[in-house]
C-alpha cells in the first residue's frame, strides 16, 4: 500500500492535515532534543520527511522503513540521508545503537506494534529516549465528534479526488479509529519496558506525542542514586 502511495504521499499529507503536519513535526523534533554528534533512528520514516529536520540540524539520522517505494522517493529527494530498509519488528541494528529512536505516524501501521516497541528499546542506548507521534483521541467530546465526521466522510472524499489509491485513505481513517488512546498507548510503552512515560496532546488530541526513556545501567544502583543520575543526564542533554 505504501509503495503505491509513495509518489504523492507528502502532497496528500499536507492536503489532508490542512497543513498541520509541519507544526507537529517541529514539536516532535523538540521532544527528541538531539544535537550534532547524536545518532537518531527515525523508524517507519517513509519518504524521509520526518527525518529531514534532524539531518538539517546536523544530527546523524538513520531513516528506516520496509517500503522500498517510500525509501526510493526519499533517497531521490534527500540523497544525503541514510535510508535503510528494515522491519520495525526485527530491526537490522545492534543493541544500544542509538541515542534516541523516534517514529512518526508509523507505529499504528506496524502489524505487531508491541513487538516494535520492544525492538526500539533494544536498539536504544541505556538512558536513551523514545518519541512517538501518532494520531490519537481528541479530548473534548464536541471536537471528537467533528473530527470523526471529518475522518469518516470528508477525508475519503478528498482522497477519492486527489489520490491514486483512495482505499489507502479509507484504511487511514479506520486505523486511526481503531488505535489505542493516549493512556492506553502509554501503558503499552511501560509494559514494553520504557520508563518515565509522558505525553502531550497536539491539536486537541488529534495527535499525541509520547516520550519515554530506556532504563540505564545506573537503575541497578540503589534507587535514590539511580534517579539522580537519570535526572542529571537528562538535564545535561537539554
Ligand atoms: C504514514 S507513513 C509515515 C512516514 C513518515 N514517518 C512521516 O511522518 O511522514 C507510515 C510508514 O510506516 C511504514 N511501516 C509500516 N509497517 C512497518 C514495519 N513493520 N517496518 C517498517 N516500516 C513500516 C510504511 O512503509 C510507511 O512508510
Amino acid at each position: 500500500m505504501f509503495d503505491e502511495v509513495a509518489p504523492r504521499y507528502d502532497v496528500m499529507n499536507d492536503l489532508l492535515s490542512l497543513g498541520q503536519t509541519r507544526r507537529w513535526r517541529k514539536i516532535v523534533l523538540d521532544a527528541v532534543d538531539a544535537g550534532p554528534g547524536q545518532r537518531v533512528l527515525d523508524l517507519a520514516a517513509g519518504t524521509g520527511t520526518s527525518s529531514e529536520p534532524y539531518a538539517d540540524a546536523g544530527v546523524d539520522v538513520v531513516a528506516c522503513d520496509f517500503s522500498l517505494g517510500m525509501l526510493r522517493v526519499g533517497k531521490r529527494r534527500r540523497p544525503d540521508i541514510d535510508f535503510i530498509a528494515g522491519d520495525a519488528t526485527n530491526l537490522p541494528f545492534a543493541d544500544g545503537s542509538f541515542d534516541a529512536v523516534t517514529i512518526s505516524f508509523g507505529l499504528r501501521n506496524v502489524t505487531d506494534p508491541r513487538k516494535a516497541l520492544a525492538e526500539m528499546l533494544r536498539v536504544t542506548k541505556p538512558g536513551g529516549r523514545l518519541v512517538i507521534a501518532e494520531f490519537s483521541s481528541p479530548v473534548n467530546p464536541l471536537w471528537r465528534t467533528m473530527y470523526v465526521e471529518y475522518l469518516m466522510r470528508a477525508l475519503p472524499e478528498i482522497a477519492r479526488r486527489a489520490s491514486s489509491n483512495p482505499d489507502a485513505y479509507v484504511y487511514l481513517a479506520e486505523s486511526i479509529r481503531a488505535w489505542p488512546d493516549q493512556d492506553n498507548l502509554a501503558a503499552w510503552l511501560s509494559e514494553a519496558g520504557w520508563t518515565d512515560v509522558t505525553y502531550r496532546n497536539l491539536s486537541g488530541g488529534i495527535v499525541a506525542v509520547h516520550r519515554a526513556y530506556k532504563p540505564d545501567a545506573a537503575a541497578e544502583a540503589p534507587s535514590g542514586a539511580a534517579a539522580q543520575v537519570r535526572r542529571a543526564r537528562r538535564s545535561a542533554s537539554r
